[in-house]
């Protein structure tokens, strides 16, 4: 079974990165039979980010994360999309079988269309500001899918749209030539981590405790998370409690139990916390100082990365040349 996923690099990798998507991939990855390739999706990237200092700095950095987080670079395949060629010629021969209907009811797409709406801008003006990249996306996200002939694709619910799409691409062109591309599965792995003030835990809602960096901030971040004002020796609920909620993610469920009955005891906000900021600093000493290595020595990471796009060539020129055969295009 190969399993496939992208991963848009966003800048400041935090806990919920690594709870609700790199954990379960790095999971599924060691399972029994599953060959797993994860990229580094940053041309999907420049859809948003044009300054081209800021563009590098966010690859090497999601990069580097998944590497000290404890990707098994023997096992799986790490690789940037950038790397594969293939992948931007696969995109092409995908549009030409992609309803434009289709693209209108991506959700990325409506919700730029809204937002103009919402702006006033004239109907005829509506598209004016979407350029093409956005619009596109959902056809390279299915090349990247398609192109290593994936069976299965890992993904966050905002994303199953866009597993959905790649599907009808693919039996689309199967209709037209006969099976020419692997028809594949999503897969929806749902963990939620919640932010310091509750919500889910994410950059946009500036409510994340960050991963690397200077372990003083993931500490005043900590110290962050709301609770309420009832007082040290009060019984507290686990299961309402933000900072217990959060804490669960770094037990094994033994470790869990004991630290719910404490908090059922009567423990005060300012322990519980520091018994939060300490586990989290003993999890991620071991990832921060390899992300530390890793970003100091550049060389190092493309050297890995260069070596995850061979492989991930290896698979993906054999495709091209079905699919180039499979519709006519000689050489
Ligand atoms: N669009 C995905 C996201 O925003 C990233 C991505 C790009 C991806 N290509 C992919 C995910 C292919 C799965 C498969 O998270």
């Amino acid at each position: 079974m190969r399993v496939l996923t992208g991963i848009k690099p966003s800048g400041s990798p935090h806990v919920g990165n690594l709870v609700g998507a790199i954990r379960p991939a790095l999971g599924l990855a060691d399972q029994p039979g599953v060959e797993a390739l994860f990229f580094v999706a940053d041309y999907h990237a420049l859809t948003l980010v044009h300054d081209r200092a800021e563009l590098g700095r966010l690859g090497r950095e999601v990069a580097a994360t998944w590497v000290a987080c404890g990707l098994d670079l023997a096992k799986v395949i790490f690789y940037r999309q950038s790397d594969v060629p293939e992948l931007f010629e696969l995109a092409w021969v995908l549009a030409c079988f992609t309803s434009k209907g289709w693209m209108n009811k991506a959700h990325a797409y409506k919700a730029r269309v809204a937002a103009a709406r919402e702006a006033g801008a004239a109907e005829d003006e509506i598209d004016a500001g979407i350029d093409m990249g956005l619009y596109e996306y959902p056809v390279l996200m299915s090349a990247d899918i398609l192109a290593l002939d994936s069976d299965v694709v890992p993904v966050g619910p905002d994303q199953l749209q866009h597993i959905e799409i790649a599907r009808d691409i693919a039996e689309r062109v199967n209709h037209t030539y006969g099976d020419l591309l692997r028809v594949p599965a999503a897969r929806v792995d749902q963990v939620l981590v919640p932010g310091t003030d509750g919500r889910k835990m994410s950059k946009s809602y500036g409510n994340t405790l960050p991963l690397f960096g200077d372990p003083k901030e993931l500490r005043k971040a900590v110290m962050r998370i709301v609770t309420d004002s009832t007082p040290p020796e009060a019984a507290k609920d686990p299961d309402s409690a933000l900072v217990f909620q959060i804490h669960r993610h770094f037990l094994s469920a033994a470790e869990a139990d004991a630290l719910a009955a404490r908090y059922r005891a009567g423990i005060g906000w300012g322990d519980a916390k520091k018994l939060l900021a300490d586990r989290l600093e003993e999890v991620l000493a071991e990832p921060r100082r390899r992300y530390a290595e890793l970003m100091a020595s550049p060389g190092e990471l493309d050297r890995l990365l260069a070596d995850g796009a061979r492989r991930a060539r290896a698979i993906a020129t054999p495709v091209l040349a079905r699919v180039r055969q499979g519709i006519g295009i000689s050489g």
